[in-house]
């Protein structure tokens, strides 16, 4: 070990350095994670000094009787050597016996990031925009090898994490866990950041400050859950949106996960995230790898918008494929809301008459058009259209919809049966229960096992006629319930059952995004359930939660929008009240919260008086100029620096803040409120910039006919300052230029770089 001794592995992003090496013992030390540091730096006097002995500590060996593993850093952890806390890697290799001790044997470099056969989604470079660092480890006795991956995306500043274990024993061996990615920081003074709620709240921010013990964020639904995501940050006390030190790290998983956030008593922080092991137990044949879900870790020194900003631009560039990466994505016309299961082909055409006129694009029929399905206790796994409701059938339904310059897409959920279906009376099996249990249900219905060949042949067969049948442009693929009664007629053991039902999952989603390369797919858990990184590997979209209400949606799209771009984000103007919260809202409004990410429309546009559906109209057109904008733009949170009123700020902006479009959202009013400022920190300091707001109708709450505000100010007064924003209405006189808000009310403020000072 003695030639490896002190060999630094130093990994350069655009703007971050990560750095390990191999220590005395040929473990592996992590040195730094952080901003970019001076290319001849030297690493030595990172290593954490262990110059005394620990009281009550476990020396590595007799000699060295000063190595305590407790305290130190590592790149991956193992028990039984004195480390106390939660390791990385846990194998039963021998009836209980699981002390490893994995040291460094070799490691390569190779350019750009490569496809393991992992069965899971991942991520990709294009030519050499990334490079990939491979690490191996073995245990000191037992051939067991470990091969950590860490690719660099350099523009991304990302860096993705991934772990291979090779069993070349001569038995088999049982993985009780193996974290995706671990990071031990010597210090504990953090903020933990995650995004929780349940379904229809899904990712709500949760700021809080490390504390002693462990802190673990997980998922055993099955899916990664609106409970909470897999995403989650890591920040300074003092960080702020703009400023101060952030990591955020995302799983490229849609199963059972789970973050372990562990303050030490020493007061250091380890950090990890991976497959959740309390659901999970993997038997490795002699001669088998196991690979993990590649983790993704970002850094950012000014502030966590920026860290944002790094994983929308990895999403974009490393995670969605196909031709829908660059595209702009259409504005749709979805069903569900508007007329939920109660239709037929005359109702759907009038609809999408109406939806044409106001200038939407795609016209998805959502649950409803397949077998009996009149109501949702029923039918789920017969996907053939019903015939009462669309007598010529989907080609029929499709070509009048395409007739009508609308693209045409549907809802589709493949992975559940009915138990009222004719395919559960053909195949009873099919379903994940316990024979001799009465199975529990999740919205009346049965998830099929894909871990069997046999039902994912019938899906990519049954979804394959279905998409060509009604030549569709899009698809929303759905999935209703968390998992219960796990078992498997395949002889998957329960521990393996939720990992290879995903890896199930991958495979079907590869197989028909291939086969359909054109068709624009959505995913969906009802709402965010699966709004992860592993998804969008094969969905181009998510719908982001079932929840429509305006004010409810301010907190889950920033929530969201902490790891995920505005293109992979479906946001639908639905009707009011709500039907989630019957909170009453203006149309505008819930317009102003949509367009950030891709809009839709859910409404009954047909009983819509023809002064509504102008209003309808109006926003489309805008949208559709700032389309580019609103979905592939640069999306910022803004530095809350309002008066009284309690406000959401977001901006989206072009490359070089040449065009900006802001959002100024109140959740209420207030008489009397003060004054309100819009400061925009990135603004081009050396630039004029001009700024009105967007002209929107008197809705419920105006008390007037029209608003207009503008204002003209140098970029450096607008970055720095920000402007005072005209006086919103304050119980007194209303006169042109008084804000009237209202509750839950928003404004659009478009802002153009005029000129250079
Ligand atoms: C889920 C989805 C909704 C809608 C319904 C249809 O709840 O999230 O948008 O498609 O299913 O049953």
């Amino acid at each position: 070990m003695a030639s490896n001794e002190n060999l630094v592995f130093r990994l350069d992003s655009c703007n971050t350095t990560y750095a390990f090496k191999v220590n005395s013992t040929g473990h592996l030390e992590h040195l730094y994670y952080g901003k970019k540091l001076n290319e001849n730096t030297s690493f030595d006097v990172l290593s954490l000094k262990q110059t005394n002995p620990i009281g009550y500590g476990i020396s590595y060996s007799e000699n060295n009787n000063n190595l305590f593993f407790d305290n130190l850093s590592f790149e991956i952890s193992t028990s039984g050597k004195g480390d106390f806390r939660t390791p990385a890697v846990d194998i039963d290799y021998n009836s209980g016996l699981r002390t490893l001790d994995f040291v460094y044997t070799e490691h390569k470099e190779i350019s750009g990031k490569p496809q393991l056969d992992s069965g899971l989604a991942q991520s990709y470079s294009v030519d050499s925009d990334a490079s990939t660092l491979i690490v191996e480890l073995k245990d000191k006795i037992l051939p067991i090898y470990i091969h950590l991956y860490y690719t660099v995306f350099y523009k991304s500043d990302v860096i993705s994490r991934c772990t291979v274990l090779e069993n070349r024993t001569k038995s088999s061996i049982t993985i009780k866990s193996l974290a995706s990615m671990q990071i031990d920081f010597a210090d504990s003074d953090w903020n933990l950041v995650s995004f929780d709620g349940a379904w229809a709240r899904e990712r709500n921010i949760n700021r809080r400050k490390v504390q002693e013990g462990k802190t673990v964020i997980s998922s055993n639904l099955g899916i990664t859950g609106h409970n909470h995501s897999s995403l989650f940050s890591i920040e300074r006390p003092d960080c702020t949106e703009q400023n101060g030190e952030c990591y955020s790290f995302s799983l490229v998983y849609s199963g059972n996960f789970e973050n372990i956030i562990e303050k030490t008593p020493y007061g250091m922080l380890r950090v990890l995230s991976g497959i959740n092991h309390e659901t999970f137990d993997w038997k490795l044949e002699e001669g088998e790898l196991f690979i993990v879900p590649e983790a993704v870790m970002t850094y950012s020194s000014e502030g966590t918008n920026k860290a944002s900003l790094n994983l929308h631009h990895f999403t974009n560039n490393h995670i969605i494929r196909g031709i829908w990466k660059r595209k702009e994505r259409p504005i749709t016309f979805n069903t569900w809301e508007a007329v939920h299961f109660d239709y037929d082909e005359k109702r759907i055409l009038e609809l999408a008459k109406n939806a044409k006129n106001t200038g939407i694009e795609l016209f998805v029929i959502d649950d409803g058009w397949f077998a009996n399905r009149d109501n949702d206790r029923q039918s789920l796994g017969d996907w053939f259209v019903n015939t009462k409701k669309f007598p010529s059938g989907l080609a029929g339904i499709s070509s009048k919809i395409h007739r009508m310059g609308l693209s045409f897409g549907l809802w589709v959920e493949p992975e559940m049966i009915s138990r009222r279906s004719m395919l559960f009376g053909e195949h009873p099996d099919w379903a994940v229960v316990i024979p001799e249990r009465e199975p529990s249900v999740g919205r009346n219905q049965m998830i099929l096992d894909l871990t069997r060949q046999e039902i994912r042949d019938y899906i990519v067969s049954s979804m394959s006629r279905v998409f060509t049948e009604g030549s569709v442009d899009y698809v929303k693929w759905d999935m209703n319930r968390a998992f219960s009664d796990i078992a498997s007629l395949k002889t998957v053991t329960n521990g393996m059952f939720l990992h290879r039902y995903i890896q199930g999952l991958y495979d079907i989603m590869d197989k028909l995004t291939k086969a359909f390369p054109e068709v624009l797919f959505e995913g969906s858990a009802a709402g965010g359930g699966r709004f992860d990184l592993g998804m969008l590997c094969y969905m181009n979209q998510i719908w982001t939660s079932d929840n429509t209400d305006v004010l409810a949606r301010t907190a889950i799209q920033e929530g969201t929008s902490y790891g995920f771009s505005l293109n992979t984000m479906i946001n639908h103007v639905t009707t009011s009240p709500n039907l989630q919260t019957l909170r009453i809202s203006d149309i505008e409004s819930r317009f102003n919260v949509a367009c950030f990410g891709v809009l839709g429309y859910q409404l009954d546009l047909s009983s819509m008086s023809l002064t509504r559906q102008n209003i309808i109209k109006n926003q489309i057109e805008f949208y559709k100029k700032n389309r580019a904008l609103f979905q592939f733009g640069s999306f910022y949170r803004l530095p809350k620096t309002h008066g009284l009123s309690d406000r959401t700020q977001w901006a989206i902006s072009d490359q070089d803040a040449n065009n900006i479009i802001v959002l100024d959202f109140q959740r209420e009013t207030i008489a009397n409120p003060g004054h309100e400022i819009l400061r925009i920190p990135f603004a081009d300091s050396s630039a004029v910039y001009e700024i009105s707001s967007r002209i929107q109708s008197s809705d419920t709450l105006s008390i007037k006919e029209t608003e207009t505000e503008q204002y003209r100010v140098s970029g450096d007064i607008l970055a720095n300052a920000g402007i005072p924003l005209n006086s919103s209405f304050s119980g007194t006189e209303c006169n042109e230029g008084t804000r009237v808000i209202g509750d839950f009310g928003s404004r659009l403020y478009i802002i153009k770089k005029v000129n250079k000072n």
